[in-house]
């Protein structure tokens, strides 16, 4: 079995030093698919001029961003600061989408730390020309907390909307098993299964279904410490938007909306500030494009120039 890990290539210089010569796209710079469809930039979130020339005169109907939230240490002072660079990349956003869309953002909820910024990002939305739809929760497997505090498994996920976008339940694979909510319908009592349009369970806006990204999954990508999981973003994508659409990320990392969005017959147009993840979240499209592979699992994305074998 290969085995490649990669450390985190934000934080360790010297693989960053390395790899970086392998990487496509300097500061500035879009990488356009040759198919047409999708586009990456290496650029910054918080500047309209950089997501305006990602986008050019597309507009999505979709944006789903999970803005780097580990990175501050959230003092009070901190966590401000992070909600208004949010608010200059939720005002962009805006710009950037359709009169009927939606956008989801992704947060964190430090529980030591009076859950921010969760509820500084929720206040800060009220201030938008979003309106708030749902607050969907994510249970993740791996927790922390175990023994003294109720373990912590929660990834939030914020839904707001434009106007008024399409929107297509969806549902999970876990069967309906319980029967015997009856409602009148017609003079006829039904029970809850007849009236269910489907014989599985719908995923409403607590998802305990999807598996949390780790190292023995073909989704993997090794060097990469904050990828979401393939499955809920193809969720949230054929819920909220429809075959041909432009999907928005400005937070591109493992290139995951990016891979969503190709299954799905979607149009990225993604970004990440860092030019290594940029040059995997191609690297993903490509191999995923060539072998129909969705990550590296054992093996990592620059494996090649690295002198590993490659999966
Ligand atoms: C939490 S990760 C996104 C994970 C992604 N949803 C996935 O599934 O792989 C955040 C990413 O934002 C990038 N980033 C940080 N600041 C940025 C900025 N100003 N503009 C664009 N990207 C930025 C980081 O390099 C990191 O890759």
């Amino acid at each position: 079995m290969l085995k490649h890990p990669l450390p985190r290539l934000d934080r360790d210089e010297e693989m960053r030093r390395h790899l970086l010569p392998f990487c496509r796209l300097q500061p500035g710079e879009i990488w356009r698919d040759p198919l047409g469809l999708h586009r990456v930039g290496c650029l910054d979130a918080s500047s309209p001029k950089d997501v305006l020339s990602l986008c050019g005169n597309r507009r999505g109907v979709l944006a789903i961003h999970d803005p780097p939230y580990n990175f501050i240490g959230f003092q009070s002072q901190q966590v401000e600061e992070f909600v208004q660079w949010c608010r200059r990349v939720v005002d962009v956003t805006e710009e950037l989408l359709r009169d009927d869309s939606s956008l989801y953002l992704w947060s964190g909820a430090d529980q030591k730390q009076g859950f921010a910024p969760l509820p500084e990002l929720m206040l800060m939305m009220r201030e938008t020309g979003f309106q708030s739809r749902s607050l969907i929760t994510m249970r993740n497997q791996r927790g922390y907390g175990t023994q003294r505090n109720w373990m912590s498994v929660r990834q939030e996920l914020l839904y707001y909307i434009k106007g008024s976008p399409p929107f297509h339940p969806q549902y999970t694979d876990i069967p309906k098993k319980v029967k015997g909510y009856y409602k009148e319908v017609s003079g006829q009592l039904t029970e809850n299964t007849d009236r269910g349009r489907s014989d599985t369970l719908r995923a409403g806006n607590v998802w305990i279904d999807v598996q949390q990204v780790f190292y023995r999954m073909e989704e993997n990508v090794n060097g990469c410490y904050a990828q979401k999981p393939l499955q809920a973003i193809s969720r949230i994508i054929a819920a909220s938007s429809e075959p041909g659409d432009d999907v928005l990320d400005f937070f591109a990392h493992a290139g995951t909306t990016l891979l969503a969005a190709e299954m799905a017959g979607r149009r990225c147009l993604t970004m990440d500030i860092d030019p290594v993840y940029c040059e995997i979240t191609i690297r993903r499209l490509e191999h995923y494009r060539r072998t129909g592979r969705t990550g590296w699992q054992n093996s990592n994305p620059f494996a090649r120039e690295l002198g590993q074998s490659e999966a």
